[in-house]
C-alpha cells in the first residue's frame, strides 16, 4: 500500500501524541494539546498515511528567511521505507529561500544522517538541550538554496 502525505488536522493530534510517547517517552512527548496549539499557530504540519494508519508526521515552522524542523517521526513499524525522508522533503518543499534550522540529540544516528543526506551540517552543540533526560543536541542547518 502506498504512503499519502497531506496536511495535518486536529483530527490526528491524539495519534501523533501516541507515537510521540512510543518514540520520546524520556524526552518530554508531546501531548495532543501541543500538536493542537502548533497547528493553531498556522504552521506547516504533515502527516502521513497508509491506509487508514497515521504513520507519521512532520512539523515545520516558517517565519520568512528562517525555517524551523520542530518534529519529525516514523511509526517503527514502517521505519526504513523512505516515509521519514518523504516528509522531510515535503516539508522542505515549502522553505525555498528559508534557512531551516533543526535540533537533534547527540545520539541520533538514524536522524543525523537523514538530515545530512538532505543537505544539512552541523553547527554546534547545545549540552542538555532536552530537559528531561539531560541529553545534548546538535544544532543542525541547511542553507538556503539560492
Ligand atoms: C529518523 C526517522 C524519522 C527516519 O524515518 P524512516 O522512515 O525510517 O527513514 P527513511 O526510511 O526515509 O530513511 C532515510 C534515511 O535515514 C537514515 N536512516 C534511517 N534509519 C536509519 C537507521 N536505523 N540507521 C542508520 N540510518 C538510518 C538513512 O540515511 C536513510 O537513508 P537510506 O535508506 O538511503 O540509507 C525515524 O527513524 C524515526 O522516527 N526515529 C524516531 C524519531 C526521531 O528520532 N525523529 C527525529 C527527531 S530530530
Amino acid at each position: 500500500m502506498s504512503v499519502l502525505i497531506g496536511p495535518m488536522s486536529a483530527a490526528d493530534a491524539v495519534r501523533c501524541s501516541e507515537l510521540e510517547h512510543l518514540l520520546f517517552d524520556f524526552d518530554d512527548p508531546w501531548s495532543p494539546a501541543a500538536f493542537l496549539e502548533a497547528l493553531a499557530a498556522g504552521h506547516r504540519y504533515l502527516s502521513a498515511w497508509e491506509g487508514d494508519s497515521l504513520v507519521g508526521y512532520v512539523g515545520l515552522a516558517c517565519g520568512g528567511r528562517e525555517a524551523e524542523i520542530h518534529a519529525l517521526a516514523v511509526d517503527p513499524a514502517y521505519q526504513r521505507r523512505g516515509i521519514g525522508r518523504a516528509l522531510l522533503r515535503a516539508a522542505l518543499d515549502h522553505t525555498a529561500g528559508a534557512t531551516v534550522f533543526l535540533e537533534v540529540r547527540t545520539d541520533n544516528e538514524p536522524a543525523i544522517q537523514l538530515y545530512r543526506s538532505e543537505g544539512f551540517e552541523v553547527i554546534g552543540i547545545r549540552r542538555g538541550y532536552y530537559q528531561a533526560s539531560g541529553a545534548d543536541a546538535f544544532t543542525m542547518r541547511r542553507v538556503a538554496c539560492s
